[in-house]
């Protein structure tokens, strides 16, 4: 092919080029997700065992909060549930662990990997990293990748304290997850 046919067939194989892309793009969709997040760092009668273990104790206690720690870590095996209640049907576990990382507030950096075990989600994960402040009303949760249908995963949560007990630390998470993913 002289240089001249090359040019002439430049503006073809950019559309194509372009039609490529837009194809690969619109087979991503996003999928919403809403569960609820158990975080039981006391058993109490109404939750028999624990799914936060605190493996790290900080030095410095938060101004607001002495019993906790800046450095405090917590490793979690937390039951995702279709509803609020604890008894509500299991749709997977929240396996990770969250640190106090600020010096001054109640600010998380929390790390986990959503696992699920129901419908047509069985058997994939999602990878989440997270600035968690826990004060605030909504807090946002960067999805960095995932597995199985959920494999190149990017997206968003929101996550939003449903409940939380001041004496026992025990929290319920409403969580919505939009992931993007080619499912
Ligand atoms: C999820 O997948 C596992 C492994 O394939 C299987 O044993 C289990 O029964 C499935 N659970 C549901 C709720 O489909
Ligand atoms: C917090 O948990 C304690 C221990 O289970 C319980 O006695 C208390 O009523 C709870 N407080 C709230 C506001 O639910």
């Amino acid at each position: 092919m002289s240089s001249k046919q090359t040019m002439q067939l430049l503006p073809v194989l950019v559309s194509l080029a372009l039609l490529f892309v837009g194809t690969a793009a619109a087979a991503r969709k996003t999928t919403h997700l809403k569960f609820y997040m158990h975080d039981v760092v006391t058993a109490v009668p109404s939750s028999p065992a624990t799914t936060a273990v605190r493996v790290a104790r900080g030095v410095t206690p938060l101004p607001l909060e002495p019993a906790i720690r800046f450095g405090d870590m917590f490793v979690i095996d937390d039951p995702l549930t279709e509803g609020p209640d604890a008894a509500s049907p299991v749709v997977g576990t929240a396996q990770g662990f969250y640190i106090f990382a600020s010096q001054t507030d109640f600010a998380l950096m929390l790390t986990v990997n959503m696992v699920f075990t129901a419908g047509p989600h069985n058997g994939s994960t999602i990878a989440v990293l997270s600035r968690d402040a826990i004060l605030d009303p909504v807090r946002e949760l960067p999805i960095v990748g995932g597995t199985g249908v959920f494999r190149e995963a990017t997206g968003y949560g929101l996550l939003r304290t449903y409940s939380a007990n001041s004496t026992t630390f025990n929290a319920v998470l409403e969580v919505d997850m939009y992931i993007r993913a080619r499912v």
